[in-house]
């Protein structure tokens, strides 16, 4: 373990490369891995206490989860969710105060995909902490009284359905693999945070991948998975790799509605069968000029590092080139776009590359949204409730490429 203010770190959140020393109170460790893992990324932070937490410690955890893409902040069990959401508008001060999801009544009409089978509470007060998680929360859960929050499977979500008798007996799937984006009006968050208020602890679950792989890995129950987009990226092959740089997507309008019926891959990466969107005229009234166009490649703004950041299945167009110089190829076919995309995303999806922290109550986790992607995993409820308490912010700058996107094409 070393403590961070021993070493060189970043400048603040600024989006900037620059480097300096900074002093900091609060201790950083790479996180271990086992001899098959292969994932590199993850740290955790002891000797933090987000009740005060100093700017020059806000600045330096904002580099080192840009720099891990993912820390967890241990022992974090008495803090108010006010100051969960106070830490994460000190990351991006310069961006809306809002979540970036939006208000939740909004939220919870426009969400779609996102808010089907349940409706997404917020801490009364303070209403950008979103409560995550399934069963009983409490008789008093910050003003919450006798919340109980009920929904369907995660699973439900895939084409070819879980039985429930596998489920009851552990036999589990990752839900989505995403990152937190709304795709549409507002950027990205460059962070998510993750409370781990509560949460079953035994017995273990089983991944299971379902999709003819074979693939499978046992984890802690009520957890979250997470993958590098970054390796995604490094395991691309040259030729891949000038197609990712230089290309960009262009995402459907209010993506998560148009998405209609479609349903996903029992691996939880993509869409199985094509055909059950909305039309543009089903979505409705939509600005044009929230429509949001991004770069395939996001570059990482500490690290200089390079991410494959394709949320695939909210995808309406693509733009192909592989330089600057040339002009792109329109792919605007749903089955075409996805045969692309599926052979880059999977590469990555296999247990060595994926990650799932283990959480102690009132540890918190923060991501790099703009390099990882994360997915849910279910557990039945016989194992207990779980609570979480999460809140990002729509980012003050979008992500950005290795070059420029076009404006018009
Ligand atoms: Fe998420």
């Amino acid at each position: 373990m070393c403590a961070v203010g021993s070493s060189k770190v970043p400048k603040a959140n600024k989006m900037s490369a620059a480097e300096h020393t900074i002093e900091t109170s609060f201790m950083l460790a790479p996180m271990t891995t086992g001899p098959n893992d292969k994932h590199n990324f993850g740290a955790i932070a002891t000797g933090l206490d987000l009740d005060s937490i100093s700017d020059i410690d806000v600045a330096a955890l904002s580099n080192a989860i840009w720099k891990h893409k993912l820390v967890v902040v241990k022992a974090q069990k008495h803090i108010h969710p006010a100051k969960q959401w106070d830490l994460v508008t000190r990351f991006d001060p310069k961006a809306p105060q809002v979540h970036s999801h939006g208000d939740v009544k909004s939220f919870n009409i426009k969400g779609g995909l996102l808010t089907k089978g349940r409706n997404v509470t917020a801490i009364p007060g303070v209403e950008n902490v979103r409560i995550v998680g399934k069963g009983f929360q409490g008789k008093i859960h910050y003003g919450l009284e006798n919340l109980s929050i009920e929904k369907n499977p995660l699973h439900d979500w895939h084409a070819v359905p879980l039985a429930e008798e596998e489920f009851e007996t552990g036999h589990t799937r990752f839900q989505r693999w995403h990152l937190d984006a709304p795709l549409y009006d507002r950027d990205p968050a460059w962070f998510t945070t993750l409370r781990c208020v509560h949460r079953p602890l035994s017995p273990q679950v089983t991944v299971h991948w379902d999709d003819g792989s074979g693939q499978k890995m046992s984890v802690s129950p009520g957890l979250t998975a997470f993958f590098s987009n970054v390796q995604t990226y490094g395991l691309l092959s040259e030729d891949e790799k000038a197609f990712a740089d230089n290309s960009w997507v262009e995402y459907a309008p209010h993506p998560y509605m148009w998405l209609g019926d479609s349903q996903s891959s029992p691996n939880g990466l993509g869409i199985w069968g094509d055909g059950k969107e909305l039309s543009l005229e089903q979505v409705g009234e939509y600005d044009a000029s929230k429509v949001k166009r991004y770069p395939m490649v996001w570059v990482n703004p500490v690290t200089g590092e390079r991410a494959f950041m394709v949320h695939g299945i909210c995808v309406r167009r693509m733009f192909l080139r592989r330089s600057q110089e040339e002009d792109p190829v329109v792919v605007d076919g749903l089955p075409e776009i996805r045969a692309w995309l599926r052979p880059i995303q999977e590469r990555v999806l296999r247990p060595e590359y994926i990650m799932v922290p283990e959480l102690d109550e009132g540890d918190i986790v923060m991501w790099a949204n703009y390099q990882l992607f994360h997915s849910a995993i279910d557990y039945p409820s016989k194992m207990g409730a779980r609570t979480m308490h999460q809140a990002n912010i729509g980012a003050s700058i979008g992500p950005t490429g290795p070059f420029p996107v076009p404006v018009v094409v």
